[in-house]
């Protein structure tokens, strides 16, 4: 391989890295705050679910993840997992379903809402994150609001009573070409909701957190797996050497 092609080769690879879903939904929004997610934090994970129960399983499904897994890795019993998270479920080994039937959801806000199973891996948890705290009032939207992160959705913004309404800024911008666009400059408070700024982040960090979770359940498990792995396998290393130099002694 001369040089020019390896050096192509690591131009494509990094073109690669660079368009994957966690990067690409960071950089294009206009509002890319870091998410700060602690998947190690338990606590943090509990809150999320119960925020999640709360405010999104009405609509929203997370059909690839059962109550039980929530409850090992979250570490809460049979009891706490019933009396807390589990409304329209019964036993322990169901996964999320939501609420609301499919058809009536697509009929009523035109587009079915997702599954939020592996949203956390597909458009990243930063986008979400962003999504949450996005919202502002839009007089013109059927909603009667829009969000800087996803213009013209149809999803309301239903944690309105925790954060209130706010309004966004945008400043016109004229482009090279004589073109003009808008860019979000900021929000500003229109009504205060029943949380100030700092605690409504911590909310959706803590839904975002377990969003993130159940993308991946087994990601901790791994992790510990993967340590015990490399140490076997420089320990093997070390058997191998040894090995390779008893057999190999005689020929010269
Ligand atoms: C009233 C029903 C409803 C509730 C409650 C609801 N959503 Fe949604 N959600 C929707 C709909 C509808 C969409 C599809 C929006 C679109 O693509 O424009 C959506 C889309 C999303 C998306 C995908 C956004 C994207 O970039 O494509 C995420 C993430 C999401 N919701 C998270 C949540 C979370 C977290 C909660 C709880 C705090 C929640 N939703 C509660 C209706 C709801």
């Amino acid at each position: 391989m001369d040089r020019f092609t390896k050096l192509a080769g690591l131009v494509v690879l990094g073109a690669c890295f660079a368009t994957s879903p966690a990067s690409a939904a960071g950089g294009k929004s206009p509002l890319a705050d870091p998410s700060g997610i602690d998947l190690d934090n338990v606590a943090s994970l509990q809150r999320g679910a119960a925020n999640y129960m709360n405010y999104c399983s009405g609509c929203h499904s997370a059909e690839y993840v059962r109550f039980s897994t929530i409850g090992k890795m979250l570490e809460l019993s049979d009891e706490q997992l019933i009396d807390n998270l589990m409304f329209n479920a019964d036993k322990t080994f169901e996964t999320i379903n939501a609420a609301m039937p499919h058809a009536d959801a697509e009929r009523w806000f035109g587009q079915a809402p997702p599954d939020l199973s592996l949203m956390a891996r597909s458009k990243g948890a930063d986008h979400i994150y962003n999504f949450l705290r996005g919202y502002y009032v839009d007089p013109d939207s059927p909603t009667g609001v829009d969000n800087v992160v996803l213009a013209g959705t149809s999803m309301p913004h239903v944690l309105w009573e925790l954060q209130g309404f706010q309004k966004a800024n945008f400043e016109q911008h004229e482009n090279e070409d004589g073109s003009v666009t808008m860019e979000f400059e900021g929000f500003e408070m229109l009504s205060a909701g029943s949380m100030d700024a700092e605690a409504y982040d911590e909310f959706v960090r803590d839904t975002t957190n377990f969003l993130a979770f159940i993308a991946e359940p087994v990601r901790q498990d791994r992790r510990k797996i993967g340590v015990w792995v490399l140490i076997f396998l420089l320990f093997f290393l070390v058997i191998a050497a040894q090995l390779k130099k008893e057999i190999w002694k005689d020929v010269k």
